[in-house]
């Protein structure tokens, strides 16, 4: 029993098979806060910790003031109320999350889309109000 439970808590963080499934070996990042890391089809996730971030250079957690943004550019929520903000430097292609005023970084969308705030989704720009899509205001 000791040795079964044991085995579990030595299992990698989580195992992401389908994440992986037809890629090639390599680490892919899964947001500013977290990669994947694929072998043989099979995926293993990592978290960075509190005070660190994805840095695609050299494929670890890093500090902020090393990483480009949108993921190195630590916001200042102190003033924000709770939610989503599109990061208009970054054209809107990802977006930042403000909670209890602390930062809780950036996610980026999908490809193609854009953060639409009032909705609080990823949408097309065909659908979302300047300045992140196209239809005017
Ligand atoms: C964030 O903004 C507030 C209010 O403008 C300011 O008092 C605080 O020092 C800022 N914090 C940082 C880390 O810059």
């Amino acid at each position: 029993m000791i040795n079964f439970v044991f085995l579990l808590v030595c299992l990698p963080i989580t195992v992401l098979t389908f994440e992986c499934e037809n890629k090639p070996d390599g680490v892919y990042d899964a947001g500013c806060k977290s990669f994947i890391k694929c072998e043989d089809g099979k995926g293993e996730g990592f978290e960075c910790d509190e005070h660190t971030v994805y840095n695609a250079v050299i494929q670890a957690c890093d500090d902020p003031k090393n990483v480009a943004a949108p993921c190195g550019n630590m916001i200042n929520c102190s003033d924000k109320p709770d939610g989503h903000y599109p990061d208009l430097d970054q054209r809107c292609h990802s977006y930042y999350t403000c909670n209890g005023g602390s930062f809780f970084g950036h996610n980026f969308c999908p490809t193609g889309l854009v953060y639409h705030q009032e909705i609080e989704v990823c949408d097309y720009p065909h659908s979302v109000p300047k300045p992140c899509g196209l239809l005017d205001p």
